[in-house]
């Protein structure tokens, strides 16, 4: 992790590729630009295996099938742009939708260990506002079961020497060489080349160059008082992106899941209404009929959402704060082999066992559908600058994402991401100028920004983080 030091004394790692984020997207796409022979380097503010990814319940979508002959890739389309309320981008659901299937199979390949059915195929779920049963799952640990798998497959390919995990380090800016004054036919002379971060161990500064950047930082759940999010979840790469100029798209669209655990907001998956828990009011009454008589706990989210906000609101809740998700008709079989991770959450965070009795819930933040506009191609107006996965808005979601469409997005836009960047880095031609010659240039760019960022220093080894930042 050396780098080259420069004149201020800081190092400057060198990097084809930066990716700036450790969950899903970031590692998908780190397998493509590793194994199409891009030297990679994976930026992180935490260890990879505690990205927000690692939170992910219910599952991932895909038209297999397995539950119920007769689904396709249109029908999982259709669901997707009627959820969106007609907002999503269409031709990006399609691209979506057409490749879940693959990319299922893909990662039981690379060693998802997915929940079976009793003839060995990938079991698949019911989720909200679908026609179809295609939500495939770990258990009620998909998130964690996925994430663990693309980081080994990265930790397998650290002997290629073409794969660098920097963890602990927050980056503060994005770097950008050229005239902003002068036109090229992108519109625009500038191309992002960098960044600037403060490893967190120490507190130093470091810069890094490279070719090509990819944001994968997710969400900005954390702006919200209840949120399903982790704490890391502040809307870093929507932050950066848009201080370099870059615009972002959709903001408005903030998803809130129905059942997150009172008190804590833990997630409670839909996976348990899918499995056939449902939710009561302090009558005792499913008051989804009223709302939703057809498809009940399992309408479109933001329905249910807003429906249990109803009740409360009108009295009917408990405490004046939340509602009731009974799983005890399940059994206790069904819950341990399928929805064991919330059970072990409701007992460590609310002292319930939903074996024996309802989980308290309330509707809470939980996904950002807008982020920073990118094209089908990831990449975004600034060359050299892609974003991909929660950070970034390709518009699949438009105003409501559909559950288990966001495992989906991380796992095929990450790898896209990375292919479009491997493409453009052995053919593009303002790549091809990079590679020819600038390199010193932009290292010295990358050098005079951690200069100005020096000054803000309390003393050589503190900074004043607020301040960086801005
Ligand atoms: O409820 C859940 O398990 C969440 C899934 C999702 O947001 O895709």
């Amino acid at each position: 992790m050396g780098g080259e030091e420069t004149e201020p004394g800081y190092p400057i790692h060198t990097h084809d590729v930066l990716i700036i984020g450790a969950g899903l997207t970031g590692l998908r796409a780190a397998i493509e630009t590793v194994d199409a022979g891009l030297d990679t380097a994976v930026i992180s503010k935490v260890h990879p295996l505690r990205s927000h990814s690692v939170a992910a319940q219910g599952g991932m979508n895909a038209a297999l099938g397995n539950a119920q002959a007769g689904d396709s890739w249109e029908d999982h389309a259709f669901d997707t742009v009627k959820g969106s309320d007609y907002l999503a981008d269409q031709d990006a659901v399609e691209l979506m939708c057409k490749n879940a299937p693959g990319a299922v199979i893909e990662l039981e390949h690379f060693g998802t260990v997915f929940s079976r059915f009793p003839d060995g195929k990938i079991a698949q779920r019911p989720f909200g506002g679908v026609m179809f049963p295609r939500t495939c799952y770990a258990a009620d640990r998909t998130g964690h079961n996925i994430l663990h798998t693309l980081y080994e497959q990265l930790v397998g390919r650290e002997k290629s020497g073409r794969i660098t995990f920097y963890e602990e380090f927050f980056v503060t800016s994005l770097v950008k060489a050229g005239d902003p004054a002068a036109e090229n036919g992108s519109g625009r002379n500038e191309r992002c080349v960098g960044c600037t971060c403060i490893n967190l161990a120490d507190r130093t500064l470091h810069g890094f160059s490279c070719r090509a950047l990819l944001l994968a930082t997710g969400g900005f759940g954390r702006l919200f008082t209840r949120s399903t999010n982790a704490l890391i979840n502040t809307g870093d790469g929507a932050s950066l992106a848009l201080r370099a100029g870059v615009p972002l798209k959709d903001m408005e669209f903030v998803q809130f899941h129905p059942t997150t655990l009172y008190g804590t907001n833990i997630l409670i998956t839909e996976g348990a209404r899918g499995e056939g828990g449902y939710l009561l009011n302090n009558k005792n009454e499913r008051f989804m009929e009223k709302y939703a008589p057809k498809s009940m706990e399992l309408a479109p989210r933001d329905i249910v959402a807003r429906s249990i906000q109803q009740e409360i609101d009108e009295g009917r809740g408990f405490d004046d704060k939340y509602v009731l998700l009974d799983l005890r008709h399940l059994g206790k079989d069904k819950i341990m082999e399928r929805l064991p991770g919330i059970r072990l959450i409701s007992l460590d965070f609310a002292g319930v066992d939903p074996i024996e009795a309802p989980i308290p819930v309330q509707p809470g933040q939980h996904y950002s559908m807008g982020g920073i506009a990118v094209g089908n191609n990831l990449a975004t107006e600034l060359p050299g600058l892609y974003a991909a996965g929660e950070c970034s808005c390709v518009s699949v979601h438009g105003a409501n994402r559909l559950g288990g469409n966001s495992l989906l997005e991380t796992v095929v836009f990450g790898k896209i991401a990375g292919q479009e960047i491997s493409r453009a880095f052995y053919f593009s031609s303002s790549g091809a100028r990079v590679r020819a010659g600038d390199k010193k240039a932009e290292d010295n760019k990358v050098g005079d920004k951690i200069a100005v960022l020096d000054k803000l220093s309390e003393d050589s080894g503190r900074i004043n983080q607020l301040l960086a930042r801005d």
